[in-house]
């Protein structure tokens, strides 16, 4: 695991950014993973100016969805697939078309869990799956104690992240769904790089388990360290407990 400390979150979203676009000049169709909450927008950012200068061409780009709530309709603007439409997609030009998710709304969810799965697997599998990080260590939507060869699945939120999550839904926890479907840490872990990035003080103490601690399912991110080529972009703050 390659740990890389920068001064603030802009730095890290340029250092991802820059990632992706040589990425996408070596290889125009990678498939991109992508996560929501607030952590990933400077690379988002970052990315679409490039695109705007013209430096990156992603005109054959593609993308996929790392989780998404159960039972809120896709056109739901806190629906993942809402979201990922307007802070990525459409910055960065690319059609819904080449966009691809697990259905939250389907009635046979553990059918829609599986055909997520097989799909990012005829795909050719996600080239750089980039996180985010919970208070809690969790990576997608796979709170501790998650099978770390764990498969996309149905998993009910813990009530810590409905609460940090709360904020997107004007505040009310009870308007954040209780389910999600997230891709599983085995499945995540199947990405040819993984990228994950955390900013702030608040990360600092998922960020030192993720890192220094042991691999154990309490937190979810340590399985980072089984990948052969995972990247912690983390800011000063949330490095000040390495
Ligand atoms: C949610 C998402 C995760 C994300 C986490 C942290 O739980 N499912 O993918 O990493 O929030 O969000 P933030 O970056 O806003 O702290």
């Amino acid at each position: 695991m390659e740990v890389v400390i920068v001064p603030d979150a802009e730095a890290g979203g340029e250092l991802i950014a820059e990632a992706m676009a040589q990425l996408l000049g070596r290889r125009p169709d990678a498939l991109l993973g992508v996560a929501t909450g607030s952590t990933p927008l400077p690379v988002y950012q970052a990315l679409a100016a490039r695109v705007r200068s013209g430096a990156v061409d992603t005109s054959r780009a593609r993308i996929a969805q790392l989780d998404e709530y159960v039972g809120l309709p896709a056109e739901h603007p806190e629906s993942y697939r809402s979201v990922l439409r307007r802070e990525v997609l459409e910055p960065l030009g690319v059609p819904m078309a080449a966009f691809m998710g697990p259905d939250g709304t389907a009635e046979d969810i553990p059918g829609a869990c599986e055909a997520y799965d097989r799909a990012l697997a005829e795909a050719g599998g996600v080239d750089l799956q980039l996180l985010g990080i919970g208070t809690d260590g969790h990576i997608g939507f796979n709170e501790p104690c998650s099978s770390l060869a764990s498969r996309t699945r149905i998993k009910t939120l813990t009530e810590q992240t409905r609460i940090d999550n709360a904020r997107f839904f004007d505040g009310d926890i009870d308007q954040v769904p209780q389910h999600v479907i997230t891709q599983g840490i085995g499945t995540i872990l199947e990405a040819r790089h993984l990228v994950l990035l955390a900013t702030g003080e608040g990360k600092a103490e998922a960020v030192a388990a993720t890192v220094e601690g042991p691999i154990a399912a309490v937190c979810p991110a340590s399985a980072l360290q089984l990948h052969p080529h995972a990247t912690v972009v983390v800011d000063e703050a949330a490095a000040s407990e390495l």
